[in-house]
C-alpha cells in the first residue's frame, strides 16, 4: 500500500480513545495530522509524543458542534499545510439513558455532536477536497443503531444510523471527483469513554464478543489508514465492522 506521505489528515476527537489510535496511525504512515478535539491539553499532549516519534502533527481546539469553529479549523489546517486530504469524522459521544428518560435537550446533544458534528467537518473539509480532485472520508459510526440494538442506547444508536444516511448520499454527490466517503462501524473499543459505563454493562458486552476481548485503538486505526489509502479509491459509501466477532453468533456466545 502506497505510503501516506504528503497527505494532511484531520482527525476529529482525535485527542483520546479511537480518534488517538487513527491519528497516530495516520502519522506512523506519514501522514501530516491534525488533532482536532474540544480537549486541547489532551490534543497537545498527544501531538507532543508523535513529535517524540519524529512525526508530523498539530493540535487543534475545535467543538464540531460549532460550524463556525469547524470552518477555522479548516482554515488553520490549510494556512499550515494547504491542502486536507484525508477527513476521519470521529467525534463523537455516547451518553446512557432509556427511551423513558430522553429529554429533548439529550437527544438534541448527541446529534448535535455526533450527526451534526460530523455534517460540519464534511462541509468545512470538502472545498479542499474538491480543489485537488481527491479525498477520503471515513466516519466513525458504530454496530449500534446499524446492526445491533442495545438497552439504554437508542438514541446513540439512532444517531450512529443517520450518519450512514449522510454518508450514502454524500458518496454519490461527490462519486465523480475522486473523493470517497465510508464508514468504520466499531463494535467496543478500549476507550476511557468505554471504561465509564456502568460496569454491568461492560462485563455483559465483554462475555459476547467472541474474540474475547475490547479493541484496542489502533485496530480501529488501521482501517481507516485503509479506507483513507488510494487503493482504496474503488470502496465508496459502504461500512466495514470491526468487532471482534461480536455479531457474528447465531445463539448467545
Ligand atoms: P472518548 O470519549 O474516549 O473520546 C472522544 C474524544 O472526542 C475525546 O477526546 C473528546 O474530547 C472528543 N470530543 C467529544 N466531543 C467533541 C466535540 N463536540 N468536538 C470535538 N471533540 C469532541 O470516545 P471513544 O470511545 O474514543 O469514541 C469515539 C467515537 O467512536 C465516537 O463517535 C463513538 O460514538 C464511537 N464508538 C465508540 C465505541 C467504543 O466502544 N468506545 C464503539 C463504537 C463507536
Amino acid at each position: 500500500m502506497r505510503s501516506l506521505e504528503g497527505r494532511v489528515a484531520v482527525v476529529t476527537g482525535g485527542a483520546s480513545g479511537i480518534g488517538a489510535g487513527i491519528a497516530a496511525v495516520l502519522a506512523r504512515e506519514h501522514a501530516r495530522v491534525v488533532v482536532a478535539d474540544t480537549d486541547a491539553t489532551a490534543a497537545g499532549r498527544l501531538v507532543q509524543e508523535l513529535h517524540g516519534q519524529g512525526l508530523e502533527a498539530i493540535a487543534i481546539e475545535v467543538d464540531v458542534v460549532d460550524r463556525g469553529a469547524v470552518e477555522e479549523m479548516a482554515a488553520a489546517t490549510l494556512d499550515r499545510w494547504g491542502r486536507i486530504d484525508i477527513l476521519a469524522a470521529n467525534a463523537g459521544i455516547y451518553p446512557q439513558a432509556t427511551v423513558a428518560e430522553i429529554e429533548d435537550e439529550l437527544l438534541d446533544r448527541i446529534m448535535d455532536v455526533n450527526l451534526k458534528g460530523a455534517l460540519h467537518s464534511i462541509q468545512a473539509c470538502l472545498p479542499a477536497m474538491r480543489q485537488r480532485r481527491y479525498g477520503r472520508v471515513v466516519l466513525t459510526s458504530s454496530i449500534t443503531g446499524n446492526l445491533v440494538g442495545a438497552a439504554g442506547f437508542a438514541g446513540y444508536g439512532a444517531s450512529k444510523a443517520a450518519m450512514l444516511g449522510l454518508m450514502r448520499g454524500l458518496a454519490l454527490e461527490v462519486v465523480g471527483e475522486h473523493i470517497t466517503i465510508n464508514a468504520i462501524l466499531p463494535g467496543n473499543v478500549r476507550t476511557a469513554g468505554f471504561e465509564a459505563l456502568e460496569p454491568a454493562y461492560k462485563e455483559q458486552i465483554l462475555r459476547a464478543i467472541p474474540m474475547g476481548r475490547l479493541a484496542e485503538p489502533e485496530d480501529l486505526g488501521w482501517a481507516v489508514r485503509f479506507l483513507a489509502s488510494e487503493e482504496a479509491g474503488y470502496i465508496t459509501g459502504q461500512t466495514l465492522v470491526l468487532d471482534g466477532g461480536q455479531v457474528l453468533p447465531e445463539g448467545a456466545p
